[in-house]
């Protein structure tokens, strides 16, 4: 059993929090927001993640999980410090790190003893380094017996199945120049057992960064097929799955839609695409990739166009805001720029989503209306569109949803429906990359 403390609480810090307190550990989450804190320590979670609200108040009831504003309660006493604060997209597409520069400062004004810090957030190559300097200065100018490592241990936990992530993962990145802190952060991870690859910490720091690029490079790639199967009417669902086949390709990451989204992927791509840069490399690939991403998006709204007409005037209704399914997070969302670019046309636009509604409406445009079932958004509507594939959405009532409706267009971004199917049921159905059933 370990004393454990982090920094940041959220998808990342209270997800790693949580479930290190579940492994039996001592766990005190630290946010410098005070109401989140103060929620959490009633119970009430900032995010929505499947099975986490349970395994929080499992872990506080036992007194094993703790959650506090002050440095001085949760650093002192702790061997492992995580940093797992937010890195937003800077205005240049760089990482903005001034969140993780505060914790560094903060940890090395309360540290004893001998701290092990890991940095989990998502961080440029090089900021390991960079966070041992912070520290180092902060430590106090008098003589002290304070000593301290630096290791690196990218997240790579999914939205909506983070605590799995956590407890079953694929592997364990860590990355020093302290290999005995590296493998003392390794006996943390013992009871998961799983593979763990110990390394320096530019090469952990690029393990994520590169994990990231290649999932949405096969993304982008999927959605490159999907486009050139429109036009050669080829069915690109069907073409993932000859492919997936093979061992060498595998499966996973080739379904075509509208684009990628979240809080990692299109800021990763673009954080790396800008350190290539700025190291004077030439990450073409990587351009495209992000080129092809925001594509998935304007075609799909071109198909609307194409198939019903101008959408001025048009009732839309819209199945799906969040990112993906089982989250409420909006980040980078292909619902806000295809919502957005219908709004901008004239179209008039009513949403339903199974979580994500609240968060959604402070980045939609004002004009954007919200019902509180998928039946509701499609009475009178001239189409309906599928944006985010929630399970819910997969059984509706077809019968009634296509009879409240003005006109029977179904526009599936994310291939979750049977053409054919759809066509049984009375509907002009396009999805993406497979030929329209006539
Ligand atoms: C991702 C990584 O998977 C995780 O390892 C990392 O550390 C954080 O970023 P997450 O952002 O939660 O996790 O989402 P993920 O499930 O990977 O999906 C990302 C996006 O890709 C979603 O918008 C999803 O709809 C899209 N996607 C995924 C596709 O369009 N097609 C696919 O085949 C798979």
């Amino acid at each position: 059993m370990s004393n454990i403390c982090v920094i940041g609480t959220g998808y990342v810090g209270l997800v790693t929090g949580t479930c290190f307190a579940d492994l039996g550990n001592e766990v005190t989450c630290l946010d410098i927001d005070e109401n989140k804190i103060a929620g959490l320590k009633r119970g009430e979670l900032p995010i929505y993640e499947p099975g986490l609200e349970e395994l929080v108040k499992r872990n506080r009831d036992a007194g094993r999980l703790k959650f506090t504003t002050d440095y001085t309660q949760a650093v002192p006493g702790a061997e492992f410090v995580f940093i797992a604060v937010g890195t937003p997209q800077g205005d240049d597409g760089g990482a903005d790190l001034r969140y993780v520069e505060v914790a560094a400062a903060s940890i090395a004004e309360t540290l004893q003893g001998h701290t092990i810090i890991i940095n989990k957030s998502t961080v440029p190559i090089g900021t390991g380094d960079w966070v041992a300097g912070i520290v180092e200065r902060h430590l106090p100018t008098t003589p002290h017996n304070l000593t301290f490592a630096v290791v690196s241990n990218p997240e790579f936990l999914r939205e909506g199945s983070a605590i799995g992530d956590f407890q079953v993962p694929d592997r364990v990145v860590l990355g020093s120049t302290d290999r005995s802190a590296a493998e003392r952060v390794a006996e943390l991870y013992a009871p998961v057992r799983t593979s763990i690859i110990i390394t320096d910490l530019r090469t952990a720091e690029m393990i994520k960064y590169a994990s990231n690029a290649i999932l949405a490079t096969r993304i982008s790639f999927i959605n490159e097929i999907s486009q050139i199967c429109d036009a050669l009417g080829a069915d690109v669902k069907v073409v993932a799955e000859g492919m997936g086949q093979d061992k060498r390709i595998g499966s996973q990451f080739l379904q075509a839609g509208i684009g990628y989204g979240g809080s990692c992927f299109p800021k990763d791509v673009k954080a790396l695409a800008y350190m290539a840069e700025a190291a004077n490399c030439h990450p073409q690939l990587l351009l495209a990739v992000m080129d092809i991403n925001q594509d998935a998006r304007r075609f799909f709204v071109q198909k609307l166009e194409r198939t019903l007409g101008s959408v001025t005037g048009r009732k839309i209704g819209v199945w799906g805001l969040a990112f993906k399914p089982n989250t409420d997070d909006m980040r980078e969302a292909p619902s806000l720029d295809i919502i957005s670019a219908l709004v901008r046309k004239g179209a008039e636009v009513k949403a339903f989503d199974p979580v994500a509604t609240k968060v959604a409406k402070r980045l939609l445009p004002g004009a954007v209306e919200y019902g509180n079932d998928p039946y509701e958004v499609v009475v009178g509507a001239d189409a309906v569109l599928l944006l985010t594939e929630w399970n819910e959405f997969k059984g509706l009532d077809f019968e009634r949803v296509r009879n409240s409706m003005a006109q029977p267009f179904l526009f599936d971004g994310r291939n979750l429906y049977d053409p054919k199917e759809m066509k049984r049921l009375g509907f002009t159905y396009r999805s993406v990359g497979r030929p329209v059933v006539h």
